[in-house]
């Protein structure tokens, strides 16, 4: 037998056990990488879209905001597509012949919705909310992009699950005062553009992100900006409410706030963690949160 099987073929038979090894993790790799590539979260990728919709001219050339068309975003789980009508408010005077806005026109005279393809499609066995993330401080363009600079929606992210947890295991270095949350070109707090900010005490019914109010001006040279800082910034959504009083009453908050200078997103984010009461990292990547 030794003869017929000498030394080489004994390293060879070693050889290709290790070479097949190789290849199998090889093969594992290039398929996980495959199941996160673009190719199948379609990140990037422009859908074929029934009317080609620019957000760059409805929403940098006209500065249309967002909720005009994302009506819903701030106070439910969906965003929501605008209904033709929307559209029809200018497009019944303006390229009323333009053959691009002829599936529009036929919209609107069958009463038939306008089929968009969705971009963003979590699966359903994934809870997702916009009403959370909007009222405490994540901005549309942290998850959605620079959205006024798109002639054609794509998705700027791959929506996996690796995706939510990196934030949610350190929101803090995404949290950005919710009077900017509409904002596309918001700016992290640093030295030579500093953030202000201060907080009420939480009273009953009031929501905890309503009760920070934030200024990118110097409040003591400013009185524009110590106004800013007695008045909630943005509207909020009835669902979060327990009934009672939304307003805080100005006198009362001009006497009680006192503005904290911010000049870097890491004590931005602590601060806002905590007036804003966002849960721990523990509590936040734990599996009920999205899979319920
Ligand atoms: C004039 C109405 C209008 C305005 C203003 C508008 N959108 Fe849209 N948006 C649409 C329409 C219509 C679609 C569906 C077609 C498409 O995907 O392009 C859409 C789609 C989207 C989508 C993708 C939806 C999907 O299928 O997953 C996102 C994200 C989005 N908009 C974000 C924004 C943000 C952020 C702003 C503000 C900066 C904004 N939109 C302003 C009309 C509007
Ligand atoms: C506030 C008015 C307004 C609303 C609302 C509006 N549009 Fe427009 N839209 C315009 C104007 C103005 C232009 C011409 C823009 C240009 O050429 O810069 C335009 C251009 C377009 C074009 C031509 C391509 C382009 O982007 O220049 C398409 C397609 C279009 N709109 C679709 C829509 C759809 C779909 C909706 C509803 C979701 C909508 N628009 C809502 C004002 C509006
Ligand atoms: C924390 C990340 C995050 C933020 C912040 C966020 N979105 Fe989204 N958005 C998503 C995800 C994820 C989806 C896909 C939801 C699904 O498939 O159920 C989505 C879907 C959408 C859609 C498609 C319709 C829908 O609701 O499914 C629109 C329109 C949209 N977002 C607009 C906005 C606007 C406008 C803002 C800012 C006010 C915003 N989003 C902020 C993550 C985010
Ligand atoms: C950029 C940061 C960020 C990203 C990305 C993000 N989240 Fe969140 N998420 C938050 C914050 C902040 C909260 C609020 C936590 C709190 O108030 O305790 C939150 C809360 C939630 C909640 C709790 C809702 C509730 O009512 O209890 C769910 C569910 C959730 N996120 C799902 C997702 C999913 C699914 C994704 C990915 C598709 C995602 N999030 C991506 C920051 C993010
Ligand atoms: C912040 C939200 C979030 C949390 C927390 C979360 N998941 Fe997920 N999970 C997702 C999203 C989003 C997807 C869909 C991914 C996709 O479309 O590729 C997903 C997909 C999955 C899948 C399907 C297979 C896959 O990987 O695509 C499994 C299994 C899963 N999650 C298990 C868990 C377990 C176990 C936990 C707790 C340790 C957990 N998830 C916590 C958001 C979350």
């Amino acid at each position: 037998m030794a003869q017929i099987f000498d030394r080489s073929s004994n390293a060879l038979a070693r050889m290709s056990i290790v070479l097949t090894g190789l290849i199998v993790i090889a093969l594992g790799v290039t398929l996980d990488q495959l199941q996160r590539s673009p190719w199948v979260t379609r990140q990037g990728q422009r859908a074929d879209q029934p009317v080609p919709f620019s957000h760059k001219h409805h929403v940098q050339g006209l500065g249309l905001q967002c909720q005009y068309c994302h009506t819903t975003v701030e106070k439910s789980s969906y965003a929501g597509i605008p209904p033709t009508r929307t559209c029809m408010n200018c497009h019944a005077q303006i390229w009323t012949n333009a053959q691009l806005l002829e599936p529009v026109r036929q919209s609107w005279y069958t009463g038939q919705s306008i089929p968009w393809i969705k971009v963003h499609d979590l699966p359903d066995y994934v809870y997702f909310s916009h009403e959370i993330h909007v009222n405490k401080g994540i901005g549309c363009e942290t998850c959605h992009g620079r959205v006024d600079e798109m002639p054609l929606m794509y998705a700027q992210n791959t929506l996996q699950m690796e995706w939510c947890l990196g934030c949610h295991r350190n929101p803090a270095k995404n949290l950005r005062p919710t009077s900017q949350i509409y904002n596309m070109d918001w700016q992290e707090p640093a030295e030579d553009h500093p953030v202000w900010c201060a907080a009420a005490d939480n009273k009953p019914g009031v929501p905890t992100a309503e009760s920070v109010s934030c200024t990118t001006k110097d409040p003591a040279s400013s009185p524009e900006s110590q106004a800013a800082l007695t008045s909630p910034a943005i509207p909020v959504p009835v669902s979060m409410t327990t009934g009672t009083s939304t307003q805080m009453t100005p006198n009362q908050s001009a006497a009680t706030l006192e503005a904290q200078k911010f000049t870097s997103q890491d004590a931005l984010g602590h601060f806002l963690v905590v007036h804003y009461k966002i849960r721990t990292p523990k509590d936040l990547t734990s599996c009920e949160v999205c899979h319920r």
